[in-house]
This record gives C-alpha cells, structure tokens and sequence, in this order.
C-alpha cells in the first residue's frame, strides 16, 4: 500500500471519530477536497500526524469548535453572482408577489452576506413584509456573526459593485451604518429573519418553502450525499417552488426525477412541479 493509501485511510477514520464524537457527517463530503481540509487542519495544528489530531478533537470539544470552522469553506458575498439577481428580481420577485405569505429558505447561509441581498431585494420589491426568512448553517461560529451582520469595511465595495450590478434599485449605503472599523447592517433587515443551525447532512426536510437558496454548498458534497439533500430540499418546497443552486452546480440528471424543471437554466435556478 503505498502512502497516499495509507493517508486516505487515516483521513476516513478521522472523519468517523468526529462523526461518532460529535454527531457532524463529513464522511460523505467530496473526497479530494474534505481530505485537503483536513490536511490543511493538521498542518495549522502542528500535530505530526492525524492519530495526534484525532485524540486532541476527541478529547478537546472547544478545540474541535475552531477545527470545524477550518473543515469547511465558509467564502460568501453580498449579491455574489449579481446577475442571479438581477434574473432574481425581473423573472422570480412577479411569481412571489402573487402570494401573501412568503417562505425562504436560506441553507448554508454562511456569515449571511446572501441573507442580507434578500433582504434588501424583498425590502426595495416591497415583499419584505410578507416574507418569513430561514437562515440556517452548520457552523455555530458562521451563524453568530450572520447574526450580529457586521462586515468589514474593504468588502463593502464589492457587495456596493454587486448589488448595482444586480440590479439594486436604491443606494446601498442605506443599508448600514459604519461600526467599528466597518458597516452593521440595519436591524430592520433581520426583523424577519430566523437564525439557526441546521445540518444538511442529517436534520430533517421543513416544508412548504417557497424560495430555498443552497448557492455554493452541494459542491462540496460528494455525489450520494448531494443526491440525498437535494431530496431534503424537494421536500421542503411547496408545489411551484423555486430552487436556487449556485453559478457552478446543476441539478442535471436529478432534477427531472426529483420533479424539477429549469426555470433560469443559466442562472441555476428551479422550479418544483409538485
Ligand atoms: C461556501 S459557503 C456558501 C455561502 C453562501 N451560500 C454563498 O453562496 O455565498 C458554504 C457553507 O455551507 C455550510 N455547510 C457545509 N456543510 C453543511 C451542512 N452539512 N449543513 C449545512 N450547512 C453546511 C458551511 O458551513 C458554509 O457556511
């Protein structure tokens, strides 16, 4: 067996232990890329090898809490892909403006970059008051700083140049205030917003969503994991439903058979049929 093999293997039971130790599944996450996390935990470790690791995460639960922020890949923008916005807005808002109440369902919501360009879409759309927004994640750590929606002043750009490009129809200053060296966004955009933890992997479906976003999170699952959260997912929309997936996953294959039809097909985006 040669090294490589050898390291596949440790990776394997490594992810086990943290499975059994702590209930979180990364067993069937993509392999080449879970296995360079975990690498890359080892060496910010300065462990000499995963069996060290492996008995500090079982036995150290706050040091598990760090090592698990560092296993996934938490990366978001405000109006990240702002032409998904802009198709948001101009071809997915009129479809939601038919329905009194609204549903959405924000998964792997990260720091809440995504929640907040909601926000801001339904508030400028004259929606936000009927919506009900989900923001859930994995990650505690991720979650609380969604929560508090403080970012740093350098993205500020960024997100400014998506959100016009997105097609924002205001001024996104507006939208926070400068705090602490960056911006706080405005309490009045998480007034309908409920944060909390959620695993893709094992928690159950909850229904009856009208709008979910999984953007930029089934990549990094492996091809039966990803099969069986989008089957979560179709559960959790109601008929005519739409999915939102990111610039770089599709439903291919799966989507006719989960009851899904393109509906953006450049954009990622689905309907539920039923
Ligand atoms: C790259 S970020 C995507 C953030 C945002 N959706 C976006 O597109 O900008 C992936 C997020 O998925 C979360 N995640 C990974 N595995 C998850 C799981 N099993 N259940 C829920 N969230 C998970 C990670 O914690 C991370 O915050």
């Amino acid at each position: 067996m040669n090294p490589a093999e050898v390291e596949d293997i440790e990776v394997r039971l490594f992810l086990e232990a943290i499975h059994r130790r702590y209930g979180y599944d990364l067993r069937d996450y993509a392999p080449a890329s879970i296995r360079r996390r975990v690498l890359l935990a080892l060496a910010k470790s300065g462990h000499a090898h995963l069996g060290q690791l492996q008995h500090e995460v079982l036995t150290c639960p706050p040091f598990f809490a760090h090592l698990l922020e560092d296993l996934t890949v938490r990366v978001s923008e405000m109006f990240r892909d702002p032409s998904f916005y802009r198709a948001f807005r101009t071809q997915v808002v009129p479809v939601l403006r038919t329905y009194p109440l609204l549903k959405i369902w924000h998964t792997g919501c990260a720091t809440g970059e995504e929640v907040y360009g909601t926000a801001i879409v339904l508030t400028e759309e004259g929606l936000y008051e009927r919506a009900q927004i989900y923001a859930t994640d994995l990650s505690p750590q991720a979650l609380a700083q969604a929560k508090e929606g403080t970012y740093s002043s350098e993205v500020v750009k960024t997100f400014t140049e998506n959100y016009q490009r997105g097609g924002g129809t205001g001024n996104f200053a507006a939208y926070y205030t400068e705090a602490y060296g960056g911006v706080a966004m405005n309490e009045a955009l998480r007034r309908n917003v409920s944060f909390f933890q959620h695993n893709l992997v094992s928690d159950h479906a909850f229904g009856e969503m009208h709008v979910i976003f999984c953007r930029n999170v089934l990549i990094y699952f492996g091809n039966d994991l990803r099969e069986r959260v989008l089957n979560t997912l179709s559960q959790s929309l109601c008929a005519g439903g739409f999915l939102c997936l990111g610039a770089s996953e599709r439903l291919g294959r799966l989507g006719e058979s989960l009851a899904f039809s393109d509906f953006i097909s450049e954009e990622r985006i689905y309907r539920h049929e039923n």
